[in-house]
């Protein structure tokens, strides 16, 4: 059963309004990441708790945060039943240490271990997921934050990491569907969920002061929903996108999306009064629901201060030469409602209905399963310049691993991104250095669509 927003928020009621903790009570040691079930209280207070998969008994996993140009040292422990392996999204990490299984490394099996030991080269918002059945893993509540510090900490007054995430949960019982991976969900637009959190929280609260600047870490955590979000009472800039600086900051539109995976980094100032509150709105159906509250409490400063410099620009940011790039296609296909006729499924040409049957419903460049040859074979430092159509009626969040890469538009690249959303019925085109040696996932982080046929990979010698 679903519940809209609407109808949750009238069963809550009196609820509404009423902050709750984060979930606490991590064990093990600093250095463990412990992947096991955990019974939350994800619902407001008087609720059911609800069962979830979780990184050290916690909604969302405790944040990482390090230093940039440090090393991530943490040994994943499998308590869970089924196989898994994190992955570090976004980082452009060495390839043994992708965490994707099957790819990378093999899944990690119950009772055993695996330790990522890993340098990360970006400042920026990242993200650690599992990388093993995601949509249901992931679905279930394996994520969390990992920060990557600037050597020098620009100037606000407090950074804050907002993880927004949505649940297919039943007020009543506290349970979440249990439907992971249905038909339904993969060939439409994935799984979204009734119930949607920051930090595992339904509202969270956080106290703020007028003129104030707060850098706000947003991350999109979940399976497939893409957030449209707007700033109420505060007023500000972009600095990042997926964990890159922009080369200018650019003012925080009305309205602005973030597509499953992907991270924005702004910084905001309090306009909001004293006694007031400003908020972080959530546009659903045309309607503005308050996702964040800063409930703002005196004054700061008399007065706000100038537009912010940019952030640091990473390494390895220069933008590929276009005209000695070498170019490829892809296409994705399928879906409810979409002209795949056909594609070929281990090899065999297979039709929509028995590909459907065996539970795949989209295809990149006519493959429907991520294949055993790569989409495409580079040399370390080549620049690339990949032609994306989507020729189905649902919006894709596509995203690479281990690089970065740029959308391109009448000769003009835009930022560093690791995923991108791209319409119904579009064609975009990105750009990269495939400079990050290994074999590296390209696929739709709507996790559904990525388990039913739209993963491929590409190989970097
Ligand atoms: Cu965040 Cu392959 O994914
Ligand atoms: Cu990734
Ligand atoms: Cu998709």
């Amino acid at each position: 059963m679903t519940y809209s927003r609407r109808e949750f928020l009238a069963l809550t009621g009196a609820a509404a309004g009423l902050g709750f903790p984060r979930a606490g009570g991590a064990s093990g040691t600093a250095w463990s990441l412990l992947a096991r079930e955990a019974n939350l209280q994800l619902l407001p207070e008087g609720y059911p708790k609800t069962r979830v998969w979780a990184y050290d008994g916690t909604i969302p996993g405790n944040e990482i945060r390090i230093p940039q140009g440090s090393r991530v040292r943490k040994q994943l422990v499998n308590e869970l039943t089924e196989g898994t392996s994190v992955h570090w999204h976004g980082i452009r990490i060495d390839n043994t240490m992708d965490g994707v299984s099957g790819i990378t490394q093999d899944a990690v099996p119950p009772g055993a271990t695996f330790d990522y030991d890993f340098a990360v080269p970006d400042a920026g918002t990242y993200w650690y997921h599992a990388h093993n059945r995601s949509f249901e893993q992931v679905g279930r509540g394996l994520s969390g934050a990992l920060i990557v510090e600037e050597p020098r900490s620009p100037d606000v007054d407090a950074d804050h990491v907002l993880l927004l995430d949505d649940w297919l949960i039943d007020p009543e019982t506290g349970r979440l569907a249990e439907n992971f991976g249905q038909p339904m969900q993969m060939s439409h637009g994935g799984r979204t969920g009734n119930y949607v959190t920051t930090n595992g929280t339904y509202d969270l609260t956080l106290g703020a002061r007028q003129n104030e600047r707060l850098r706000l870490r947003l991350i999109n955590a979940s399976n497939a929903r893409i957030f449209a979000l707007g700033i109420q009472g505060l007023s500000g800039w972009t600095v990042a996108l997926d964990g890159m600086p922009l080369p200018t900051p650019q003012p925080v539109e009305d309205v602005f999306f973030l597509g499953p995976a992907q991270r924005a980094d702004l910084f905001v100032d309090v306009t909001a009064q004293p006694g007031e509150t400003a908020r972080i709105l959530r546009i659903d159906r045309d309607e503005a629901i308050p996702q964040v509250s800063f409930s703002v409490t005196g004054q700061g400063a008399k007065v706000q201060r100038s537009a912010p410099a940019p952030l640091p620009s990473n390494p390895r940011m220069a933008p590929p030469d276009l005209g000695s790039a070498t170019p490829i296609k892809l296409v994705m296909a399928g879906g409810a409602m979409g002209r795949m006729n056909s594609a070929v499924l281990n090899g065999e040409r297979k039709t929509f209905r028995e590909l459907a049957q065996a539970g795949y419903f989209w295809s990149l460049n006519d493959v429907a399963n991520i294949p055993d040859t790569p989409l495409a074979t580079f040399s370390v430092g080549e620049p690339v310049r990949m032609n994306l159509t989507n020729d189905t009626v649902f919006p894709h969040a596509m995203h690479l691993h281990g690089m970065h890469f740029r959308a391109v538009s009448d000769k003009q690249m835009g930022p560093m991104r690791d995923t991108l959303l791209i319409a119904a019925g579009e064609t975009r085109e990105v750009a990269f250095i495939a400079d990050n040696p290994g074999k590296w996932l390209f696929h739709c982080h709507m996790l559904e669509h990525a388990a039913s046929g739209m993963t491929t990979w590409i190989n970097v010698t």
